[in-house]
């Protein structure tokens, strides 16, 4: 069977990278976390007092950055400079910052030639914001997919609950809403949904129903 790219936007805590997982994991494909791409850039200003607003640190840090993943326990894992940063990227410190950096178009140009480089033989499962639109426009099978923000909220919380961190669902569905704005709203790239994606909104989804739609998307398009 012939592999193909699979590109999947949405808003923050839609469900993408769950999907984008399973997908992954049941075609034998890579998965692409372009998320954790902008979460490790922006633990790099935070964690060498770098300002992002500043051109000069902007290219200190873009010259410093070295991303990669690994599979560890099944896990897809993100590196950043060989130091394993998995956690570290999804506290609410990085959180509260990444949309900004995600802002800075030098940043996303670097990020882009990354994620492209990774999905250059096909295979791929990429989650995002712009993979239908900029990083994959030429992707066999787009998906947008939506839910209502007190879904995501709620999805969320109990993500970081299970870790074990003690969150607040206010502070959360805050910084929710703010990311949204900002990813929605920026001049290079803003999230939006590709012409020829199509649209899942899975608020009454569980995540095996939502695969199982998934997947018999990938099918109709094998079969033609
Ligand atoms: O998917 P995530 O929540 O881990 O993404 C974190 C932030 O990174 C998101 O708020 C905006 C930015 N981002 C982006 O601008 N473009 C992408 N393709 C992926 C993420």
């Amino acid at each position: 069977m012939r592999k193909i790219t699979i590109a999947i936007d949405g808003f923050s805590s839609c469900g993408k990278s769950t999907l984008a997982k399973a997908l992954a994991k049941q075609l034998g494909y890579i998965y692409g976390d372009s998320g954790a791409m902008y979460r490790a850039a922006t633990l790099y200003f935070l964690d060498n007092d770098l300002d992002w607003n500043k051109e000069l640190d902007v290219k200190l840090a873009l010259k410093n950055i070295q991303i990669h993943f690994e599979n560890i326990e099944g896990k897809n894992t993100t590196f950043l400079n060989g130091k394993n940063v998995e956690d570290d990227i999804r506290t609410m410190r990085v959180s509260d910052s990444v949309s900004p950096v995600a802002t800075i178009s030098t940043v996303r140009k670097r990020m882009v030639s990354l994620q492209q480089e990774m999905g250059k033989n096909g295979g791929i499962v990429m989650d995002g914001r712009d993979i239908g639109t900029v990083v994959f426009p030429n992707a066999e099978l787009k998906l947008f997919i939506t839910a209502s923000a007190d879904v995501r909220t709620q999805r969320r919380y109990e993500e970081l609950l299970a870790k074990g961190w003690n969150v607040d669902y206010e502070e959360i569905k805050m910084n929710l809403l703010n990311r949204d704005h900002i990813d929605s709203t920026r001049e290079d790239s803003p999230l939006k949904k590709a012409e020829d994606a199509v649209e899942l909104d899975n608020s009454d989804l569980d995540e095996e129903e939502q695969l199982g739609v998934a997947l018999g998307l990938v099918d109709a398009l094998q079969k033609n």
